[in-house]
């Protein structure tokens, strides 16, 4: 822990989203038994949660709610569907402890509609065509509907800003999950290859209307391999056959569009702690490059080969490396920081 302070950690991918921080997130919400979490961003981001022999594909709950002690929120500068948070209310069981900010947006059906008839977001830039980037149009526009305004919501609606704030003023640690990936932001990605806000850290805390004072940790998550879902520069690109042959192939939670694959990228990931003020970084599927952690918990038996990669990697990007996971469960997973 951080000499008593609490207050926020945010949680944040740190190459093109779908780095697993949906795992990260579960994991520390259940290590650090966090009593408030709250999701960023929109549908058009897929957290994936494989917990005891269950999954869930989340795209508005957050994955803390594996945790049964954490309080859940969404955030006002996020976008939510509401028969797609009907649908992952009822599949996490967390209609008693889910609020939505009031301010959060609301995703239409026209919204998706206007995507899908516009050729340059279809195409060239390889949307997910879920309506966020129309959504955030006609937020900037000021026309666009919000949670306050939706009846249907009047059971969930918070003033989750003043939530969090009180949570951490009182001693709470607060978890911030972030969406996709630092070179998907609209400001410092890979434009106009990007999806349609900030996403990186500073992006979340104001999604969530809190102030960079109040943060303890900004975690970096990074798979153990770089993907890409959709056009855009990825350095070292490899063949889908030979990803295949490597074990790293992987579909879109949202589209199921097959992910484009490279190496892991020093350089990126230096980059990505850079702009998001990491304080420690995570690492997924560790078992893509060493299979024989496969499904590894005891930190005492992480091979040398492992430990020499890790080793490697916190000399190249200066910060410390908290987590690796080893597997798809959240318990799946070696914890690399400071026992509490
Ligand atoms: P949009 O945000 O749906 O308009 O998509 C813009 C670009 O970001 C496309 O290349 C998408 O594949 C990519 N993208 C958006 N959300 C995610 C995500 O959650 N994971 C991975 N890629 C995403
Ligand atoms: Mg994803």
């Amino acid at each position: 822990m951080l000499g008593g302070i609490l207050s926020a950690i945010v949680v944040v991918g740190g190459f093109f989203g779908d780095e697993g921080k949906g795992k990260v997130v579960a994991y520390l919400a259940i290590k650090r038994r966090i009593q408030l979490a709250v999701r960023c961003g929109a549908i058009n981001a897929g957290h994936t949660v494989v917990y005891r022999g269950r999954t869930w594909k989340l795209r508005s709950v957050p994955s803390a709610f594996i945790y049964p002690g954490a309080q859940l929120g969404i955030a006002a500068g996020s976008l939510i569907r509401l028969d797609v948070l009907f649908k992952e209310i009822e599949e996490t069981g967390c209609r008693d402890r889910l609020c939505v900010d009031y301010n959060a947006g609301i995703i239409e059906e026209e919204h998706a509609l206007r995507e899908k008839s516009s050729n340059h977001l279809a195409t060239t830039i390889g949307s997910t065509l879920q309506g966020v980037g129309e959504a955030m149009v006609d937020r900037v526009r000021r026309v666009l509907k919000l949670a306050r305004d939706s009846p249907e919501l009047k059971d969930y609606t918070c003033d989750l800003a003043g939530k969090v704030n009180e949570y951490i003023d009182r001693g709470s640690e607060v978890l911030i999950e972030g969406t996709q990936g630092t070179f998907l932001s609209l400001y410092h990605g890979t434009y106009p290859y990007v999806t349609s806000r900030d996403t990186t850290a500073s992006a979340f805390l104001s999604e969530v209307g809190v102030g960079p004072k109040k943060v303890s940790e900004v975690i970096v998550v990074f798979k153990s391999y770089v993907t890409r879902v959709g056009p855009g520069p990825l350095r070292g690109e490899i063949p889908f056959e030979e990803a295949a042959k490597l074990g790293w192939i992987e579909y879109g939670t949202v589209t199921g569009r097959p992910r484009r694959v490279a190496p892991f990228d020093f350089e990126l990931a230096k980059r990505a702690v850079t702009l998001n003020s990491a304080t420690g970084v995570a690492i997924t599927k560790i078992d893509a490059l060493f299979p024989e952690v496969r499904g590894l918990r005891d930190r005492s038996k992480l091979p040398r080969s492992v430990r020499e990669w890790v080793e490697k990697v916190e000399s190249t990007l200066k910060v410390p490396v908290k987590l690796l996971g080893t597997g798809e469960d959240v318990e799946d997973a070696i914890y690399l920081g400071d026992e509490d």
